[in-house]
């Protein structure tokens, strides 16, 4: 097939792009060029959507296209440069459309959505909330273009190459071993994918035409399950969130954070989403013990993006022993 990734130069795209290819595709990547490459043996196009006519390097038909886009004004002018030269079209969204995070379990046709970004919103950098209206724009424009389409509300997506840094921050974490400061309960549930599978499910989804709208992230699992994923020798201190709090412990990622730890019950729902329907259609999700051995493999130098420094953690866990 004919296969047109936009974007295609980090993490996500990247992977697509590498396994389209490793299947036999012919595999174009249209972008910038400005946040990485594209995977050796893609045909790589310089295409700046923040303009229109940006795609005008893009020329002839596909098979099927895959956008990763987040700014509903790329989208417009992807819709308008694009529309009768694609086949199957496939749309990463995200989980973070949703309105309700407070609620667990919620699926696709159950959980309300945010209101769309209004027309002067067109910077999903600027914030959370903002992030997830411009994605309900985007969704809204590509299905009025391409009714068909497969949306892949993605999830936490994890693994090799991953610019964030927070799944990495556990996995040197348990690394490293020794006492390891662990947040909140070990019934609390946490949810994530693995970008290859991710990838992977896209890419059946294009080969296969599948459509609808899809949450695009692992089952939920408790954080006994995921910390003990991790395998090492590293023994774990769960610390309460009241804890956490009290002492200047940030939520999610950055410094001074517990990256993937998130406060209860505020955000009960935010990783905790019913993926049953993406397993039925063919999501695959491998072990988190392979995901945490392919992503330490692939660290060039010491891990620390974000997350506590070892001087921090210290500090917190000599101050939770002796309260
Ligand atoms: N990471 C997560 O945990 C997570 C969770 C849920 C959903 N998602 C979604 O999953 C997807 C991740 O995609 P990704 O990993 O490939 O990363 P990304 O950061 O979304 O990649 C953006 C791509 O678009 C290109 N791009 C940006 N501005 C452009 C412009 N003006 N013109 C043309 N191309 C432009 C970038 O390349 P250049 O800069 O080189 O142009 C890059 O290849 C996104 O849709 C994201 O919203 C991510």
């Amino acid at each position: 097939m004919r296969i047109l990734v936009l974007g295609g130069t980090v993490f996500l795209g990247r992977a697509i792009a590498r396994q389209a290819l490793a299947a036999g595709h012919d595999v174009t990547c249209a972008a910038r060029g400005t946040s990485g490459d594209p995977v050796d043996g893609a045909r790589f196009v310089t295409a700046d959507r923040s303009r229109p006519g940006g795609l005008s390097n893009v020329e002839g038909t596909f098979d099927a296209v895959v956008d990763v886009a987040r700014t509903p004004s790329h989208v417009r002018h992807m819709v308008a440069e694009l529309a009768g030269r694609v086949g199957h079209v496939t749309y990463v969204s995200s989980c973070s459309v949703y309105a309700d995070i407070a609620t667990p379990d919620l699926s696709e046709a159950t959980a309300p959505l945010l209101p769309p970004a209004p027309p002067e919103l067109d910077d999903p950098a600027a914030g959370v909330e903002e992030y997830g209206r411009c994605k309900v724009t985007c969704e809204q424009l590509i299905l009025e273009a391409f009714p068909d389409v497969f949306v892949n509300r993605a999830g936490l997506i994890v693994g090799p190459e991953d610019p964030t840094g927070r799944f990495d921050y556990w996995v040197a974490r348990h690394a490293r071993g020794g006492e390891i400061l662990t947040p909140g309960d070990p019934d609390d549930r946490v949810q994530y994918v693995d970008v290859r599978d991710l990838a992977d499910w896209t890419l059946r989804a294009v080969q296969e035409g599948l459509t609808g709208i899809f949450n695009g992230i692992g089952a939920p699992m408790t954080r006994r399950e995921f910390h003990a994923g991790f395998g090492g020798d590293g023994t774990l201190t769960w610390v309460p969130q009241d804890f956490l709090t009290e002492h200047d412990v940030r939520p999610w990622s950055g410094p001074r954070s517990l990256p993937l730890w998130l406060p209860l019950p505020e955000f009960a729902g935010f990783l905790t989403r019913d993926t049953s329907a993406a397993l039925a259609a063919g999501l695959r999700t491998r072990p988190l013990r392979e995901t945490a051995a392919d992503t330490l493999a692939s660290f060039s130098d010491i891990h620390h993006i974000t997350g506590l420094t070892e001087e921090e953690e210290v500090g917190l866990l000599r101050e939770w022993h002796a309260r």
